[in-house]
């Protein structure tokens, strides 16, 4: 087993203040009742939304996924109606010249424990900022272990029921490894907290929009950048038997942005390894560098 040297991300902190329906509040003093339904059932949806230099990235975007989510789980909240309020949160938070990102989570509400619906109840609205670092990306490498996916049917849902995304993550970062690639039905789908992309024949290829992926907003930024440079893109699961033609993977997301991967390990064995980034991951990142540092 090759088990690598990891260069960990500093340790988190929690926020100073969170909005907390409708009130800025000391996370100290923030409560939320045990019959939230979010505490209870994991009865919510949630959005993290990326501030370079203290400016929206892809803002509309974000807002219209968690409306969707919003949508598919029938809360009933108008999810533009955040869009000051974290503007506001980067602001108060100090952090209007850094990177950030802003945390939204919304739950059903609090109700007595049931398996329906219930009607009429108010839903939980949390909202914060964070520090993130959003710098650096282009110069790490990813080691990931490849595994089944063991999540739902409908992985297009931001739900806060995260289990099987915490578990694969955590069997990763118990090996010392950076994030847990998963296959389903031999096709690989996504990362624990990431999409992925891989390169073959010189054409990139990706699982396609559905159930089975979160509709990534950094992906949609890929597919825009890659049809731009006239790189051929395909939406295609790729099979998990023709991971020895790959000549490059790499992941993307609101905080991963595009990292280059390193090698993949999959039942004690190497399947992947290419110590370098490649030359068309190299082209992307710095095209996806210009774009998220050239409105500041
Ligand atoms: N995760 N797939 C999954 C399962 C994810 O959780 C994420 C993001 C992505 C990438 O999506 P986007 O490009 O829109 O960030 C793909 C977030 C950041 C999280 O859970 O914190």
């Amino acid at each position: 087993m090759i088990i690598t040297n990891l260069k960990r991300q500093p340790k988190k902190t929690f926020p100073k203040e969170v909005f907390l329906n409708g009130e800025w509040i000391n996370p100290e003093n923030a409560f939320v009742s045990v019959f939230d339904r979010g505490f209870l059932l994991g009865d919510g949806i949630y959005e993290v939304t990326p501030f370079y230099d203290g400016k929206p990235f892809k803002l509309k975007e974000h807002l219209d996924r968690l409306q969707y989510c919003l949508n598919e789980i029938q809360i009933e909240f108008n999810a533009v109606s955040l869009q000051e309020i974290m503007l506001k949160a980067v602001s108060r938070s100090g952090f209007l010249q850094s990177d950030c990102a802003v945390y939204i989570q919304i739950t059903r509400g609090v109700a007595p424990r049931t398996h329906f619906f219930p009607e009429q109840i108010q839903p939980t609205v949390l909202l914060y900022a964070f520090s993130v670092v959003l710098n650096g990306f282009e110069n790490k490498q990813a080691s990931l272990l490849v595994s089944e996916d063991l999540r739902w049917h409908r992985c297009d849902i931001k739900s806060i029921s995260l289990l099987a995304n915490i578990k694969a993550n955590n069997q990763a970062h118990s090996l010392g490894l950076d994030e847990n690639l998963l296959i389903r039905d031999g096709f690989f789908t996504e990362g624990s907290h990431s999409s992925v992309f891989f390169l073959k024949n010189q054409r990139i290829f990706t699982h396609p929009e559905g159930p089975h992926i979160l509709s990534g907003i950094t992906r949609k930024v890929i597919l825009d950048l890659c049809r731009e440079m006239e790189i051929q893109v395909i939406e295609k699961a790729l099979h998990i038997d023709e991971v020895t033609k790959v000549e490059e993977v790499f992941l993307t997301g609101t905080t991963t942005q595009i990292l280059s991967v390193k090698s993949m390990l999959l039942n004690d064995k190497e399947i992947f390894n290419r110590p370098e980034t490649g030359e068309i991951t190299r082209q992307l990142q710095e095209a996806f560098l210009k774009l998220t540092r050239s409105s500041s």
